[in-house]
């Protein structure tokens, strides 16, 4: 049954959105309402989860420079890339498995990204279908691929995507294995979930996600349903097969915007220019995937710089606040996306705790431009960092 037949049961029992402040409210609240084994999955990272500290850490040392006397009475946070002009200067990335944090996580993502004007990455590993998203979410949403064991599923993938209506593209490519994650391993976390003892007494006490979950159904990789309910698809199958062929070879299939995600060396960002993408996503994976990477926003001047200014650059890993999407902007990046803060406000307070998070860094956004003497999105370069 679909949760959103549950009737008066969504208000009253989440979290109120109304006492976030930040994303870190957010998770501190998410961290309350989901069960352990669930939060871990998405709060989670590679190893000793050193790389994901480490991206935020970088982050928090990029400095600004404060401005004096400049007229930012009126400040604009459009912005447009790749032809589109879009509300905010950033988007939600792509993420496999939504509906576990929350039931119909999928739904609340696809409506904020059209309600809000920016992009939503769909996954292969979704919780949702491809067509499903693109009635939901329209020309808003961006199919994001994995190629796992076989190259066909992958160009199939693709060929759906292009039918339902899709026009842009994203070849996610630093996940040739899914890297440990420790905190999965210990929880015992598997994909479709496998409940014992332990993922039961977790779950008992969290009543509310149990039981909109067993109404709602147990989440699946929704582009892989198959009638004998066998999929087609195993997260933990290797995806190091495709090679820098195989990007020229999606390049000649899809004729849409191609964007290549997961890209932290320079020579990476110049070869995928060379071979005709649209765009080059600068990502470790929100530190998912390798412990030891470099935080991803030491990467971003150097590519920047590799690839020339006319190459569109996207970056994700460890924003947590408008202040940050500010340092990305003037680091090198055209756009940035987040993955985790959406699911932290979800898990906090469902749509409206997603909807507060990205009024809290639309606003952080516009009060870090004021401080720095910028009045739209396009004044954010390198000038404003501090002079080395
Ligand atoms: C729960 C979760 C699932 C993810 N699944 C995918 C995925 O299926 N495909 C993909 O390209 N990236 C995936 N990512 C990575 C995100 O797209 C993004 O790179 C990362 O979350 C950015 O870091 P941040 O969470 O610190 O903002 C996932 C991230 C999380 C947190």
């Amino acid at each position: 049954m679909p949760t959103q037949l549950l009737g008066p049961l969504p208000g009253p029992l989440l979290g109120s959105s109304a006492r976030l402040h930040s994303v870190e409210d957010a998770r501190r609240a998410a961290r309350w309402r989901m069960p352990k084994l669930i939060f871990d999955y998405v709060d989670g990272a590679a190893g000793a989860e050193q790389a994901a500290l480490r991206n935020q850490q970088s982050l928090d040392d990029v400095q600004l420079q404060p401005r004096a006397l400049v007229n930012v009475d009126k400040r604009d946070i459009s912005h447009s890339f790749l032809g589109t002009q879009w509300q905010r200067p950033f988007g939600i990335a792509p993420m496999g498995m939504c509906n576990l944090t929350w039931p119909d996580a999928d739904a609340m993502l696809a409506a904020a990204a059209v309600s809000n004007g920016m992009p939503v990455g769909l996954s292969t590993a979704a919780s949702s279908s491809i067509e499903e998203t693109w009635e939901r979410a329209g020309e808003n949403a961006w199919f994001q691929l994995y190629v796992g064991q076989s190259i066909d599923l992958g160009l199939s993938l693709v060929d759906r995507a292009a039918t339902a209506g899709y026009t842009t593209l994203i070849l996610t490519v630093d996940v040739p294995q899914v890297a440990p994650r420790l905190r999965d391993l210990r929880n015992g976390f598997k994909a479709p979930l496998k409940i014992g003892p332990r993922q039961f007494l977790d779950f008992a006490l969290h009543p509310e996600w149990s039981i909109r979950t067993l109404l709602g159904g147990t989440p699946e990789l929704a582009n892989f349903r198959t009638e004998s309910g066998h999929t087609a698809f195993n997260r933990e199958d290797g995806r190091g097969k495709i090679t820098w062929e195989f990007l020229k070879q999606l390049r000649d299939h899809w004729k849409g915007q191609l964007i290549i995600k997961g890209i932290m060396h320079a020579d990476d960002a110049m070869q995928a220019r060379d071979l005709g993408v649209d765009a080059v996503y600068i990502s470790n994976h929100g530190g998912r995937q390798l412990d030891s990477a470099p935080a991803a926003i030491t990467r971003l001047p150097l590519i920047r710089q590799a690839v020339g200014a006319d190459c569109p650059l996207l970056f994700d890993s460890g924003i947590r606040n408008g202040e940050s999407i500010v340092k990305a902007l003037a680091s090198g990046a055209d756009f940035v996306m987040l993955g985790r803060p959406y699911m932290y406000g979800i898990g906090a307070a469902g749509a409206d705790g997603l909807q507060r998070i990205i009024d809290i860094l639309s606003a952080e956004i516009s009060q870090t431009m004021a401080q720095i003497g910028a009045t739209g999105i396009a004044d954010l370069d390198a000038g404003v960092l501090p002079p080395e």
